[in-house]
């Protein structure tokens, strides 16, 4: 299947990158390398572009599309690695990092990849298929108790502890194998009136499992200390998230390396004496014009946070 994935705020993020064309770029989530391959045009050979991608079909996808430059590096790993990825390839430094978060077109619209809710498959999820552990662990072997929990905290759904409910109910006459089946159970648990409202009734629940799978929220924030780490000073790292819970994440972990002091308020000055380590170039988030918009309904609920390491 061909890679179709359009990419999201690619002119906000290349400027917030400030790209220099002998500098060092790190794409943490390379998909169909959209926004590498712009990147990667506006560097020198000098210049060098790492992808990051723990799918391997988008590490081929980038692979085909980056192939007439010899400045790509592309490696399979999860980006909670980087500060490894970067010293194994024997860099001290690297002058930018984009992370464009959460999962590609191609992986929604790949049926067999279990990640749609429209399309029946298996329930997997998994952006890396090397692993074992995917969506029909979390649906048919969780508690009631921690279903309950994953599907109100991550998919911010009112409903929980219902869909919780009647998915444990209907794991007593069997597994739960496909995505259809988990989409008929999660109906079957919302109120006629909420469902007719508002998006697909299935929408949060599988959001929420998808989270869990990959551990999409738990390494946000340790991949940009990292991340910053190994920022050179003036490097840039941007990044985009598509739901309010990877922004909260974002935009705290941001504010927390502007003001890394840990002395007690109650003291009159500061005395552990941690300075800033980086400045914050987007006050507020960046969101796609109307123009964008237009053209990728996807890019609806995009924010683009950019700092700037001291
Ligand atoms: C939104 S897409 C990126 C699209 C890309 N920016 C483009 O323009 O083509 C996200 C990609 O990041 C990958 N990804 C998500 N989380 C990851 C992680 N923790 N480590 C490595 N790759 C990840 C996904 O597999 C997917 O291919």
């Amino acid at each position: 299947m061909e890679f179709k994935h359009i990419s999201v705020l690619l002119d906000e993020c290349l400027e917030g990158l400030n790209i220099k064309e002998d500098g060092i770029y790190v794409d943490c989530t390379l998909g169909g390398a959209g926004h590498s391959k712009e990147i990667i045009k506006r560097l020198s050979n000098k210049g060098r572009l790492i992808g990051i991608d723990q799918d391997k079909d988008a590490l081929k996808a980038a692979g085909e599309k980056l192939k007439d430059y010899n400045n790509a590096t592309l490696v399979h790993s999860n980006f909670e690695n980087i500060k490894d990825v970067v010293e194994n390839l024997g860099l001290e430094g690297v002058d930018g990092i984009l992370i464009d978060l959460g999962v590609s077109s191609y992986q929604l619209d790949t049926a067999e990849r279990g990640f749609s809710y429209m399309q029946d498959a298996p329930l997997d999820m998994r952006m890396n298929r090397e692993l074992e552990f995917s969506a029909y662990d979390v649906v048919n072997g969780y508690s009631e108790d921690d279903l309950y929990k994953i599907i109100r905290d991550y998919g911010e759904e009112k409903f929980a502890k219902r869909i919780a409910s009647f998915i444990v109910k209907a794991r007593e006459e069997g597994e739960i194998k496909t995505t259809l089946e988990l989409v008929d159970i999660i109906k079957a648990a919302i109120p006629a009136k909420a469902r007719r409202e508002g998006p697909h009734p299935a929408k949060r629940t599988f959001q929420a499992i998808r989270i869990e799978v990959n551990r999409e929220l738990s390494i946000i924030s340790k991949t940009i200390k990292d991340g910053v780490e190994k920022l050179n000073k003036g490097g840039r790292m941007a990044i985009i998230t598509f739901h309010s819970l990877e922004d909260r994440i974002v935009k705290t972990t941001y504010k927390e390396l502007t003001n890394p002091c840990t002395c007690p308020r109650e003291f009159p000055i500061c005395v552990c004496n941690n300075e800033p380590i980086v400045k914050i170039i987007t006050r507020k988030p960046i969101e796609a014009s109307k123009e964008e918009l237009e053209e990728n309904p996807r890019s609806r609920s995009a924010k683009l946070r950019v700092l700037e390491k001291l």
